[in-house]
C-alpha cells in the first residue's frame, strides 16, 4: 500500500465526471487500499478516487475510524430530511463551510468483489456519502456553501 498525493481544489481532475468501474482488477484493488491508507493518514472521513487523480467511480468513507466503507459505482436511491452543518474536504485543506445535506440517505454500490450492497446513513455518514458522490460528478462542496468559506480552527471537524 502507498500514500497517494491528494489533488487540491483548482486541479482540473476534480472537475471531471468519473467513469464506471466495469471489473475488479489487481490495479483497482491496489487503488482502493491506497485510498483507505491515504484517507486515514490525512485524518479524513472520506476520499473519492478523483482526489488521488483517478477518474473512477470509487469512494471510501469511514466516519468513526473503525468502520471503512468501500463504494464502487455508488448511487443514492433514497434521501430524506435535512441537516445544515460544517463540511470540509481533503482537497481544500484549512477551510470549511456550511452546507445543507439530507439527514438520511440510502446508497447502493458494489463492494470490492463487485457484489451489490446497500449503505444507509444519517448525520455525518449521510453527509459524507453525499459529499463523496459529488466528487464523482466533478463537484465540490464549495459550490454549495452557504455564506463564506471559513478558516479551520483546531476544534473543527473532519474533512472529506
Ligand atoms: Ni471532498
Amino acid at each position: 500500500m502507498a500514500i497517494r498525493n491528494i489533488r487540491e481544489y483548482g486541479d482540473e481532475v476534480l472537475t471531471k465526471r468519473c467513469k464506471e468501474v466495469t471489473e475488479m482488477t489487481p490495479r483497482t484493488r491496489e487503488l482502493i487500499e491506497d485510498m483507505l491508507e491515504t484517507m486515514y493518514e490525512a485524518n479524513g472521513v472520506g476520499l473519492a478516487a478523483p482526489q488521488v487523480g483517478i477518474l473512477k467511480r470509487i469512494v471510501v468513507i469511514d466516519t468513526t475510524g473503525e468502520d471503512p466503507h468501500i463504494l464502487i459505482n455508488p448511487r443514492i436511491v433514497e434521501s430524506s430530511g435535512e441537516q445544515t452543518g460544517s463540511e470540509g474536504c481533503l482537497s481544500l485543506p484549512g477551510k470549511h463551510g456550511i452546507v445543507t445535506r439530507p439527514e438520511y440517505v440510502k446508497a447502493v454500490a458494489l463492494d470490492v468483489n463487485m457484489k451489490p450492497f446497500e449503505l444507509e446513513g444519517t448525520e455525518l455518514l449521510a453527509r459524507a456519502i453525499c459529499h463523496e458522490l459529488d466528487h464523482l460528478e466533478g463537484h465540490m462542496y464549495v459550490e454549495k456553501v452557504e455564506g463564506e468559506l471559513q478558516d479551520v480552527t483546531p476544534e473543527d471537524e473532519d474533512e472529506e
